[in-house]
């Protein structure tokens, strides 16, 4: 078989709106941009946001980037970087501009101003009210985003190969990234894309968890990639359970039907957050919520015959609120529980959403790893933007709005600096032979065939394990006994077999990668939530319930070799403000 080769400048794994955003920035510049997507691009999951994105615009109410900074850090639990925290912040403003001239139909308020609601661990003068920052399209805003910046790089001649796979990074013989081997989904065939810089925007992985609000390809498939070139995850501990998922399926209900004023019930009809939150209540911030519904359906106050869920009621706002504000979840509640909220209850219950932690990479986007044998330094060639990476801006819990805020800011920032690095860098680097072999192994590993374990088979019990093993409340006992369950799993890859090559899709030939990335990504998580022992933002342990800042206020780092852990310090300093000393974190 002779390997395709094809030369680019830039290569960008994902189409959602990290990879987008940063297509955009090169549009200009006369370079040749591959974006490789494994769906076509606007089905990236960036599409499935609905809440909208946070920027201190001020529309509503007075609002300031620095109340914005204030809440994000204390919504981290103190363990978000406040240099890109600030930055973060700051950018959001003329990010949220950029691509209202971009066209990005925003809902308006009555003065043609972008719409803005409320949501969950928001606040005015820092932590004093409620404040109004997240800039909507209706409950469809990461739609509206990702359609319009596709839109614009179809505008900008971006080369795109659409359901391709991302099978492995490619490497020079100093672990400087040269590009990517991919191969073309519908004919199986293996291509080499070779780059200047490449950039990995592939997104989350929530499909580790059964129960999650992540579509079927977010399986970390960047991030898998990243630790299979030597790269470690960050902050791998801190997964998002999102408080109101369609209870037994995961499908994401909007925070934005709590910001435009609905609210959570227990059986008995009693508005529980208050208890949890007396300020905030069903705004205060996601983490609090997810395991304040765990608490009541624990202690028997759960809905339903099973008692297993709560009710989240929006139907008191009108039915011409729900259409105009929440025409999307009032979809989804239709379709999946054959309830119109307008005038019924949600049953509802944490799922898994989002990770905060990721592929460690600075503002600039670019990756900033320990080197091979010495100390944290920028991986030549290679940047990660969105979810995947970790810059980190949400710590230990992300705040709701501030995940398209992260891909926007980041994906045109890594955009923006990709330009300079080329200018430093004209020429491709030489893959080393060695990587090339390691990547069509990879390649060629799941064209066996015979009566093996089916791939469905060994993603289904990895799904079941890693939900009762590293979901909302996780003790020692319970990690290490699902951090065993995991090892066996990763054991058992050798035996995947798929049925019948003749007959069989691509498609399960990428399920099958699909589940390699998740074991990995699914042990970085176990690992490092096992020996984290303290409680901080979405890591809660009920054998360490507290936060421990003297030993914790640090980042985890997880490499694959040997699951090995190392740590490094959180960047308490911010750029140009002064530092938010933790405290207490009460809503
Ligand atoms: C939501 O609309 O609740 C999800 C948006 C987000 O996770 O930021």
């Amino acid at each position: 078989m002779t390997l395709i080769r094809k030369n680019f400048d830039v290569l960008i794994i994902g189409a959602g709106g990290a990879g987008l955003n940063a297509a955009v920035q090169l549009a200009g510049a006369d370079l040749r941009v591959a974006v490789v997507s494994k769906v076509f691009p606007t089905r990236s999951h960036t599409v499935a946001a609905q809440g909208g994105v946070n920027a201190a615009l001020g529309n509503v109410d007075e609002d300031k980037w620095h109340w914005h900074m204030f809440d994000t850090v204390k919504g981290s639990d103190y363990l978000g970087d406040q240099d890109a925290i600030e930055f973060m912040c700051r950018e959001a403003i003329p990010t949220v501009y950029e691509l209202e001239h971009n066209g990005v139909p925003f809902s308006r308020l009555d003065n043609g101003r972008i719409y803005q609601r409320p949501f969950g661990g928001q606040s005015r003068h820092f932590g004093k009210e409620q404040a109004t920052r997240t800039c909507a399209a209706a409950d469809r805003t990461g739609h509206a985003i990702l359609h319009t910046l596709y839109q614009q790089n179809l505008k900008a001649r971006s080369h795109f190969f659409t359901e391709y796979f991302a099978i492995d990074l490619l490497q020079d013989q100093e672990g400087g990234v040269t590009g990517a081997l991919v191969m073309d989904i519908s004919s199986g065939e293996p291509m080499v894309l070779n780059a200047r810089a490449t950039l990995l925007a592939t997104g989350g992985c929530g499909q580790v968890f059964r129960t999650t609000s992540n579509a079927h390809i977010n399986t970390g498939d960047g991030m898998a990639m990243a630790l299979r070139a030597g790269v470690p995850l960050q902050d791998m501990e801190f997964f998002q359970f999102h408080p109101t998922g369609v209870a037994g399926r995961g499908m994401l209900i909007t925070e934005a039907s709590r910001g435009e004023g609905g609210y959570l019930i227990n059986k008995e009809g009693e508005r529980f957050m208050e208890r949890y939150a007396p300020s905030a209540k069903d705004l205060a911030s996601r983490d609090v919520v997810a395991r304040a519904i765990v608490t009541e359906v624990r202690e028997g106050r759960g809905c339903g015959p099973n008692g297993d869920h709560v009710l989240l009621k929006v139907d008191h706002l009108g039915e011409e609120t729900v259409a105009r504000r929440l025409p999307g979840i009032r979809e989804t509640s239709k379709i999946f529980v054959g309830i119109d909220p307008a005038f019924e209850p949600i049953p509802v219950y944490p799922t898994a959403h989002y990770v905060m932690g990721g592929i460690p990479s600075d503002r600039f986007g670019r990756v900033v790893a320990p080197a091979r044998h010495g100390p944290e330094e920028v991986v030549p060639g290679l940047y990660a933007a969105g979810e995947c990476a970790c810059v980190s801006v949400h710590g230990a819990n992300r705040l709701g709005g501030n995940s398209l805020l992260d891909i926007l800011v980041f994906g045109r920032l890594s955009g923006l600096d990709i330009l300079d690095y080329l200018e430093e860098h004209p020429r491709h680097g030489q893959t080393d032979s060695a990587s090339e072999e390691k990547a069509m192994a990879r390649f060629q590993r799941f064209d066996r065939e015979g009566d093996g374990i089916p791939v469905a088979e060994l993603r289904a019990e990895l799904q079941k394990v890693m939900e009762d093993h590293a979901g909302v409340f996780r003790t020692e006992e319970i990690m290490q006994e699902g951090l065993d369950r995991m090892r066996s799993i990763r054991d058992r890859l050798d035996e995947v077999r798929l049925k019948d090559r003749s007959r069989t899709f691509n498609t399960a030939r990428v399920e099958a990668f699909e589940l390699e990335n998740l074991v990995d990504v699914g042990l970085s998580i176990v690992t490092s939530a096992l020996h984290r022992q303290e409680s901080r933002g979405a890591h809660s342990r009920p054998d360490f319930p507290e936060r421990d800042d003297r030993n914790w206020m640090r980042h985890s780092l997880y490499f694959l070799e040997d699951d090995r852990l190392d740590y490094k310090p959180v960047r308490t300093r911010p750029l140009s403000v002064d530092s938010f000393p933790p405290k207490e974190r009460v809503y």
